[in-house]
Order: structure tokens, then C-alpha cells, then sequence
């Protein structure tokens, strides 16, 4: 979901943070920050008031409650990682044991409400614990969050097909869910042919919540819905160990290929939306993979290295920049020493090289500037584009904006992005 986080104030912070690596014993006066957001804020951490947010905006499609996050919200103490695991934690294994009772009874509506809303809450509780790889919660909560989730899906009215599609070096967890064959107004024939979305998301996202995000509206308009994960991605990272990779064609390619051998897909209709850093990872795959109708970026990013560069304190980039690995990465890790170092900055890191499976700064820092977009790349993308740009995105400001304008300078196309403001 990096894409469209704030991450403003962290360089507000960083300067202090930077100062206090070189003046040994100093305490850095590092507070957490509130930031300037449209949105109100649940937590005075404002990295956990986005992900409090991000959760809290499920709870729309049935992947959360609100009064439970408010809950949750009340009792976590800002900047304390343990703090926040302990009381979603709490939250699903309470919400865990309500799907229990109602599916004893054969209430099967209310256990498969209460295990969606379980499974995130699982998948929430792991959400900042990445800092320490040989910490087991992170995957007992992730077999947690799937046990529960396979449960509601299984008790979807129109059941998920969960399949595991054979890639090159790795294998591609998916969910397909069939398009609602009872649209309101309409007769379809069941097993028609409809259009079809392939949903993707980011640097931590998982693809469980983009069943709610996405797919449940989708096949209530009366279109199949398909998620997936690749390399880097939650359940291909701890099941496969394997970390991001730029070529993630080879990620979407035998999604394309499986929904060709199906008879209730409309081929010449597919779409691939991809979220956050899959803004960047769905367009990146389109410009190999071209049998798509039309590609979502939601919200459109170029390269995600150099938005980490413009967020970061400039002694650490000119470290890097000047390939001073074991300087980098000793400034990486005097910084995460400091106990309160803003939660955006643990996280940021923690997650990059949990995602990228290295234990080296330097390496995941060095990785995710292998993944990016440019004028030429673009070129190579055969139809239309949507890029969507996010109101107060501190993350990656303009990069949407210039990837739209790279799409509409591309002459070599009939096509234009949809660019209100080009
Ligand atoms: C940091 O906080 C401590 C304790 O409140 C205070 O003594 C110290 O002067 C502060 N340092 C700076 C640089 O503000
Ligand atoms: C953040 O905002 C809250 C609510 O307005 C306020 O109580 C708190 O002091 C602010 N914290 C900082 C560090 O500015
Ligand atoms: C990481 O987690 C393991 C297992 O819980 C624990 O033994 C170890 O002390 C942790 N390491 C740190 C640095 O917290
Ligand atoms: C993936 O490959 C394995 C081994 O070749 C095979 O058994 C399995 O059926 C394949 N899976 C799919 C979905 O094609
Ligand atoms: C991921 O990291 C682990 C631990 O360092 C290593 O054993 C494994 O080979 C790595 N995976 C890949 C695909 O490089
Ligand atoms: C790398 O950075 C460190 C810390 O700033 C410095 O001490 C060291 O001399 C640098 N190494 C090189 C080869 O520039």
C-alpha cells in the first residue's frame, strides 16, 4: 500500500535521526509526528493511523468492522510494535471463535462474515513484526489469516477457487471468483463468457484483502475476479523465500495463460489493476504481456527507488549513490537502533528487506531501484492505461502525473491514458 502512504514526515524527523548517528550517547528527540492528512487521523503514530485506515477501509466490503478497528485503535500505543500485534491479535482470535460457535450451529452467513474479519484481523496482527525474521508469529499468523480466509471464501455463495499456477522458479498463489451469474435487471446464461479483472497488489499488501478491496464488487457487477501474489509478496515470500523480481511479466503471464483455458472467461476482455507498488509492477508486466483490454494503475509509479530517495536523509543516499555499502548500511542500522525512530521509517526498511529477502539494506535499497518504468519501457504497452493519482500522496508526489504524461507523449499508439489533467 506504500504508493499511497505519507511518508512526509519522515524527512521532517530524519534530520534529528541523522544528527544523533554521529553524536554517540545523544539522545535523538525523536517524536512522533502527526502529518497533514484529509483524512482523521486513529492514532497519533501516523504510520498506524494509515494502516488503522487501510483496515478500517474494508470494512466496507466486509473484510473489517468499524467499531472493531476503533476498538483496536483506542488501545494501541503509538510507536509500540508489540503493542499493536497484541490487541489485533486479540481482535481475531475473539472474531475467530464467534466463526467457530456460528458455523457449529450451521450459521453459515455469520461464519463466513466473522472469518473474513478474522483472517484480516490475523493478517494485521503480523503487519509491523517483519524487523525480526526468525520470529514464528509472522508465519503462524499467516497460516492463521489463510485458514480463515479459505473458510469464508468456501462459504462465499458463488465458492473462490483457490489454485496454484506453475511459474518459472516459482509457483503463483491465486484466487479466481466467479462473476455472480444473479445480476439485478438482467438474465445471464450461467457459464457465459464475461470480462475478466486480474487484481494485484504492492510492497505489503496481501492479495486476502483485495477480495474486499476489489473482487466483491467486481463480481457483483457481474465480471470474474482473479488475485494473485508473486515473488516478494506475502505468502510467495515466506512460503518460497523468494524476494521481489523486476521481470514481473513472468508473474502475470501464466495468470493469462490459466484464464485462457477457461470457459467462463471473456479473453478478449481482461483487465490487470494493480495497487500501490503494483502501480508500477501491472504496468511493468503489460509491457511484455500484452493480451489485455486495459491496465489500472492505481495509483501510477515510475520507480519506487527514487521515491525512497527523495524521502530519505540525503547523507544516506549520497552513501549509497557513492556505493558505499558498508556505509549505508551502517547508517541504516545505527538509525533502526534508535528505540523511537518513527514507526514509517522502522517499517519501511523492516518490510523492504523482509520483501526483497535479504538481511543486507544496501541489497533491498540496490533491488528496488531495479524495478521502474521509463519513456521506453512504456512504449512497449499495447492499449489503454488508467492512472490514477491519490489526493495527499507524500509518497511518490507527481510520479503519476508523469507517467500518465509519458503515456500521452507516446504517438506511437491510437491510444491516450486517461489524464484529466494532461
Ligand atoms: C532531548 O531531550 C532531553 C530530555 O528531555 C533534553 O535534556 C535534551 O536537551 C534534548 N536535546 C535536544 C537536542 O533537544
Ligand atoms: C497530534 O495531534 C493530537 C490531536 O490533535 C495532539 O493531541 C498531539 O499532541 C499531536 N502530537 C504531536 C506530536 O504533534
Ligand atoms: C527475534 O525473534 C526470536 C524468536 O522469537 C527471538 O528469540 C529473538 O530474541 C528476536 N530477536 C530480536 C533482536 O529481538
Ligand atoms: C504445476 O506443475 C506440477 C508439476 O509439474 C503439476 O503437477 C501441476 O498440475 C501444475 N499445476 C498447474 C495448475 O498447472
Ligand atoms: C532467500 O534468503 C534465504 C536466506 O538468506 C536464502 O537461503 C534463499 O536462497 C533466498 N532465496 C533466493 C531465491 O535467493
Ligand atoms: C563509507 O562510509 C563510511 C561512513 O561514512 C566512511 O567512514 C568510509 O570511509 C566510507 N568508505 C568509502 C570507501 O568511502
Amino acid at each position: 500500500m506504500v504508493a499511497s502512504k505519507h511518508l512526509l514526515s519522515l524527512s521532517s524527523v530524519f534530520a534529528a535521526v541523522a544528527n544523533a548517528k554521529y553524536a554517540q550517547g545523544y539522545p535523538p528527540n525523536v517524536t512522533l509526528s502527526n502529518q497533514t492528512a484529509s483524512m482523521y487521523q486513529l492514532s497519533e503514530d501516523s504510520e498506524f493511523a494509515f494502516i488503522l485506515n487501510e483496515y478500517a477501509s474494508l470494512a466496507n466490503e466486509g473484510g473489517a468492522a468499524s467499531s472493531e478497528i476503533l476498538r483496536a485503535a483506542a488501545k494501541i500505543e503509538p510507536g509500540n510494535l508489540e503493542s499493536w500485534y497484541s490487541e489485533f491479535n486479540y481482535l481475531a482470535d475473539q472474531i475467530h471463535a464467534m466463526g467457530e460457535k456460528a458455523e457449529k450451529r450451521n450459521a453459515f452467513v455469520s461464519a463466513r462474515e466473522a472469518y473474513f474479519r478474522s483472517s484480516a484481523y490475523y493478517r494485521a496482527a503480523d503487519f509491523f513484526l517483519h524487523g525480526n525474521l526468525s520470529d514464528p508469529r509472522i508465519y503462524t499468523l499467516w497460516d492463521q489469516q489463510h485458514r480463515d480466509f479459505d473458510k469464508a471464501v468456501s462459504l462465499l455463495h458463488q465458492p473462490a477457487i483457490k489454485i496454484e499456477l506453475n511459474a518459472t522458479g516459482f509457483t503463483i498463489p491465486t484466487y479466481f471468483y466467479p462473476a455472480d451469474p444473479t445480476l439485478p435487471g438482467q438474465k445471464r446464461v450461467h457459464g457465459e463468457r464475461v470480462p475478466t479483472i486480474i487484481v494485484g497488489t504492492g510492497y505489503d499488501g496481501s492479495q486476502e484483502a483485495l477480495y474486499h478491496s476489489s473482487c466483491r464488487g467486481i463480481v457483483e457487477r457481474g465480471w470474474n475476479c482473479i488475485t494473485y501474489e508473486g515473488p516478494g509478496q506475502p505468502t510467495v515470500r515466506r512460503n518460497q523465500n523468494i524476494g521481489f523480481i523486476p521481470e514481473w511479466w513472468e508473474v502475470i503471464t501464466p495468470i493469462v495463460d490459466y484464464l485462457h483455458t477457461r470457459n467462463d472467461v471473456d479473453v478478449d476482455r481482461l483487465a490487470l489493476i494493480g495497487l500501490s507498488f503494483g502501480g508500477l509492477l501491472a504496468p511493468l508486466a503489460a509491457t511484455r504481456e500484452h493480451r489485455f483490454a486495459a491496465v489500472l494503475a492505481i495509483d501510477g509509479l515510475l520507480d519506487i527507488q527514487a521515491a525512497f530517495k527523495q524521502q530519505f536523509p540525503a547523507d544516506m543516499i549520497e552513501l549509497y549513490n557513492s556505493g558505499n555499502e558498508t556505509g549505508f548500511n551502517e547508517y541504516v542500522e545505527a538509525v533502526l537502533a534508535i528505540p523511537t525512530i518513527p514507526t514509517e521509517f522502522r517499517w519501511v526498511i523492516d518490510q523492504g528487506m523482509f520483501a526483497w529477502n535479504t538481511t543486507n539494506p544496501y541489497t533491498w535499497f540496490d533491488a528496488a531501484g531495479k524495478i521502474f518504468l521509463n519513456a521506453e519501457k512504456i512504449a512497449n504497452i499495447k492499449g489503454p492505461v488508467f492512472v490514477a493519482s491519490g489526493e495527499d500522496d507524500h509518497m511518490a508526489p507527481g510520479q503519476p502525473e508523469e507517467m500518465a504524461r509519458l503515456f500521452v507523449q507516446d504517438r506511437r499508439w491510437r491510444w491516450r491514458a486517461l489524464c484529466p489533467w494532461c
